[in-house]
């Protein structure tokens, strides 16, 4: 049944449920904080690549190793480990944008280091060190039956901040040497995944045991492709954003606002209360199979006769004009908006414009960009994922426990000096 539709390239999906993070009260107490306390942290923004359609993904430029070599990474907030596709050597390995990372031995980090507990909590519960000078072997399965076998290792990523410095912190991250793909022969558009859940393990909560940022990220994805993502707390204008406290999620740790009621053109669509998570990982977005089908129903039941439904092979539900259109302004005003209403706390909206819910194909027709979770085994859980968050600066603010967005041109880069707030 899902066979005719063409997965995005690359990791996007697979990184939508990816076992969990470590708790964030289970943070372990590293000496770097005492070390730098009453330092100043600062922010570093950085320029994002890709799209939700065709390319299925947004990912970044990170400077890792001593030389410093760059490497492309999948941004994904739902989960905590950073890792790279690695020849260590390899045994399957897809190809990649860049060489292949490798590592020295004294790299590796050893599997009495608090990471590799955080690490094995995360994935499996368990943690298992039979010497202290093992090294931290793990294992991580995503949604769709891909996983990566690796190693955890310690290297510099180098990083301009706001306040013009440059740092290169070591940070752990893991050197994945066995991948299983959906399909292996695929090129992969990234050299692999920038974990910034909120596990000890992610690169945002390193960075701020190092005190070099704040526990806070953000990412701003454009229509058009590319956007920023950032790290700390210099450019998030709190006071405009929507806000609503971070929810501790029932099963696992992702990054999420609470239940939602749904709404469409205004008018409650009488699902249960859904629980959402955003995630960065997704290129899609996902509803449990009842409000998904309340939504398809609801939608088809609005739609005028200049719209005849179709098959294409990018989507499972697509609509043709009487003219191929060129993008989703030429659709636009045939669709409503859908509304997710939060009521964890005070109450907040995220409105979705048919811009933040349609894709237009090669094809020329428009496909609903909003999937059924239940077909992919999501089970209860609902996903905003990449499409759903265009246009607007998303933050994960895990200082102050919420989840924040605004709209905004994510186009423009912002230029520290000019764009602090
Ligand atoms: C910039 O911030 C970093 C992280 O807090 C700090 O280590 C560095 O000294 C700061 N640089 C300047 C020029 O203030
Ligand atoms: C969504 O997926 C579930 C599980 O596969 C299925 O039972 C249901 O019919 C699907 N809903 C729609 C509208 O396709």
């Amino acid at each position: 049944m899902a066979a005719g539709w063409a997965r995005p390239a690359g990791f996007a999906l697979l990184v939508v449920v990816v076992l969990a993070a470590a708790a964030s009260a289970d943070r372990p107490a590293r000496g770097g904080l005492s070390v730098t306390a009453g330092a100043e942290e600062s922010s570093a923004v950085f320029p994002l690549y890709g799209d939700v359609y065709p390319h299925g993904l947004y990912y970044v430029a990170m400077s890792i190793g001593n030389p410093p070599r760059p490497y492309f990474l999948d941004v994904d907030t739902g989960s905590d480990l950073t890792w790279l596709q690695c020849d260590a050597p390899c045994v399957s390995c897809s190809k990649v944008p860049h060489p292949l990372y490798r590592p020295t031995k004294n790299k590796l980090v050893p599997c009495v280091d608090q990471m590799c507990a955080a690490l094995h909590g995360g994935l499996t519960g368990r943690h298992k060190c039979d010497s202290p000078k093992q090294q931290c072997d793990y294992e991580i399965k995503y949604a769709d039956q891909g996983s990566s076998l690796g190693v955890l290792v310690t290297d510099s990523f180098a990083l301009r901040l706001a306040n013009s410095s440059i740092v290169r912190p070591g940070l752990a991250f893991g050197c994945g040497y066995d991948q299983q793909v959906g399909s292996s022969t695929e090129v992969s558009a990234t050299d692999g995944v920038l974990g910034l859940g909120s596990g000890s393990v992610s690169l945002l909560s390193q960075l701020k045991q190092h005190g070099i940022t704040k526990n806070v990220v953000g990412h701003c994805l454009s229509t058009r492709g590319g956007g920023f993502l950032f790290f700390g707390d210099d450019i998030v204008p709190y006071s405009r954003a929507t806000w609503a406290p971070m929810a501790r999620s029932t099963s696992r740790n992702y990054y999420s606002p609470g239940s939602a009621n749904l709404y469409f053109g205004g008018r409650p669509l009488g699902v249960r209360p859904m629980e959402v998570v955003f995630d960065s990982g997704s290129s899609f977005t996902y509803f449990s199979a009842q409000p998904y089908q309340a939504l398809v129903d609801a939608i088809k039941g609005d739609l005028s006769k200049n719209l005849k439904e179709v098959p294409d092979h990018s989507l499972p539900l697509c609509w043709k004009g009487k003219k191929p259109f060129k993008s989703v302004l030429d659709v636009k005003k045939e669709f409503r908006t859908v509304v997710l209403s939060f009521s964890n706390g005070k109450k907040a909206l995220m409105e979705i414009p048919p811009e933040n819910y349609l894709i237009v194909t090669k094809y020329g027709n428009a496909c609903l960009g909003i999937l059924n979770g239940s077909e992919v085994g999501l089970k209860d859980l609902n996903i905003v994922g990449d499409i759903t968050m265009q246009d607007q600066m998303v933050i994960y603010d895990n200082e102050r426990g919420q989840i924040g967005w605004i709209r905004a041109p994510c186009d423009r880069i912002p230029k520290f000096g000019s764009s602090l707030l």
